[in-house]
Parts: structure tokens; C-alpha cells; sequence
């Protein structure tokens, strides 16, 4: 029996290596391709020869007038010189007595802004107070010395912990938030509320008291 098994696994051996010497895979030929369209591109590549236009490329210039996505109505980078270019350059086209505009930058500050920066905008929104880096006031200095341009750009492009809100909310909701932040600015500060703490320090900020009574290890996320 066992002598018979292992004829069997010898034949079966011989099987496969005579299999393999037969079919015997070329090196210099190329392996069978299944649907091949999805190597080889249909379409001229992007930087092939390309007899069908005049300067004989494929990746054609442009037409004039074109502009980059990015560079649509909000044409500045990241970071804090742009910020200032912003603030020297855009002018809130909103006017601050304009109450539907107003009541809309209120709308936008309750849904993208309040959770963070808290709905006075003391930077004691529930996000804050469970633990991310609560954000500075806007009631102290910082927020206040800046023109709203600079404030456009903190809301577009963000600042720090803060992520910017271009995808999120658009150009016109954005400017009619400022519109509110500086409502809020104007009305002062909450009662309690440390005013006079330098911009980002915990002090100025719920986050240096620690979570609230009733949010502990137990709280929902
Ligand atoms: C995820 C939390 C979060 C949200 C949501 C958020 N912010 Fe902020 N914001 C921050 C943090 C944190 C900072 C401080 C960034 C830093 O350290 O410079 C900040 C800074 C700012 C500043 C600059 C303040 C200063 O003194 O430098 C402005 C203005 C501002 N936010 C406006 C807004 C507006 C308007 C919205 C809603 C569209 C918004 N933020 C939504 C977290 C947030």
C-alpha cells in the first residue's frame, strides 16, 4: 500500500515538472494579459507625441482666461502671511446692518463655529470642553485687532488646531459669519467669562477649568 503511494506522488511529481518543462514559461515573452485595455490606455498619454495638434503634444497649454480651482474667490495659500494679505485686501461685502445677512452668519456660527468656539464665542464650545485645545477668545485681543479680511482668512484656510471651513461653508455663509463674530464682539463678552486673560491661554477659556460637572470618564463621547 504505502509503495503505492508513493509511486503515485512520484508519477504526480514527474506529472507536474514534465507539465512545466513542456508549457515552459519564456522569460522574454510577455504573460497573458485579460483585458488588456485596462494596461495599455486607449487615449494618448499625457506626455506622448501626439500628431493631432500643431506643436505635436498631448498635454495641451491651458485656453487663456483659465483659471485654477483653488484660485476662485479665494485666492490666497495657508499660513499667516497670507493671512495678513487677506486682511489688507478683502473688505466683508456685507454690511453689518444688513439683519438678513446677519441672522444667516448667526445660523452658520450655531452649526459650524458654536461647537468649538462656544455660542459667545468665549472658546467654551462642548468640543472644547472635552478635551481638544479650546481656541482663544474672540472677545480678547487677537480676534478683535484683526481686519475681517484676516478673519475670512482663518475661516478659509484655518489656523493652527483650528481646520479651515472653505469646503465646508461658502465664501458668501463665510463672510456673514464674521459678520456675526463681530456682532458678538460688539455685544462683549458673557458675564464670568475671563476677558482679560492673554488670547489662547487656558485662562481666557473654559478649558482651564477643567471638564464640567457631569462629563466624566462615564460622559458619552
Ligand atoms: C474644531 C474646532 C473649531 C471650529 C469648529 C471652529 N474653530 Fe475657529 N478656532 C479653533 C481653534 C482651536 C482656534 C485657535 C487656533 C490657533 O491656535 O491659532 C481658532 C481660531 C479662530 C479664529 C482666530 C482667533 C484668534 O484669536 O486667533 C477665528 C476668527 C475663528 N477661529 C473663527 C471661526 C469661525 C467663524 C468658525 C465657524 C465657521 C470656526 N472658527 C470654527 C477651533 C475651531
Amino acid at each position: 500500500m504505502r509503495g503505492a503511494v508513493n509511486l503515485l506522488l512520484l508519477l504526480l511529481l514527474a506529472a507536474v515538472l514534465g507539465l512545466h518543462w513542456v508549457l515552459g514559461a519564456d522569460p522574454e515573452r510577455r504573460n497573458v494579459e485579460l483585458f488588456p485595455a485596462m494596461v495599455d490606455a486607449v487615449p494618448f498619454e499625457s506626455y506622448a507625441a501626439n500628431p493631432h495638434f500643431a506643436d505635436g503634444k498631448t498635454a495641451q497649454a491651458p485656453p487663456p482666461g483659465a483659471r485654477v480651482r483653488e484660485a476662485g474667490r479665494f485666492g490666497y495659500g495657508p499660513g499667516p502671511e497670507e493671512a495678513l494679505r487677506a486682511g489688507r485686501e478683502l473688505a466683508n461685502p456685507y454690511s453689518p446692518h444688513d439683519d438678513t445677512a446677519l441672522s444667516r452668519g448667526a445660523a452658520v456660527w450655531a452649526t459650524y463655529c458654536r461647537v468649538c468656539h462656544g455660542p459667545s464665542g468665549a472658546g467654551d464650545g462642548p468640543v472644547a470642553r472635552r478635551g481638544v485645545p479650546a481656541p482663544p477668545s474672540i472677545h480678547t485681543g487677537r480676534a478683535r485687532a484683526m481686519a475681517d479680511g484676516q478673519l475670512f482668512h482663518i475661516v478659509s484656510a484655518g489656523q493652527a488646531n483650528m481646520p479651515g471651513y472653505a469646503a465646508q461653508v461658502l465664501p458668501d455663509d463665510r463672510w456673514r459669519a464674521i459678520l456675526h463674530l463681530r456682532a458678538l464682539q460688539a455685544a462683549g463678552p458673557p458675564a464670568g467669562s475671563a476677558e482679560d486673560a492673554p488670547a489662547g491661554s487656558p485662562e481666557g477659556t473654559a478649558a482651564g477649568a477643567g471638564p464640567p460637572a457631569g462629563t466624566g470618564a462615564g460622559g458619552a463621547p
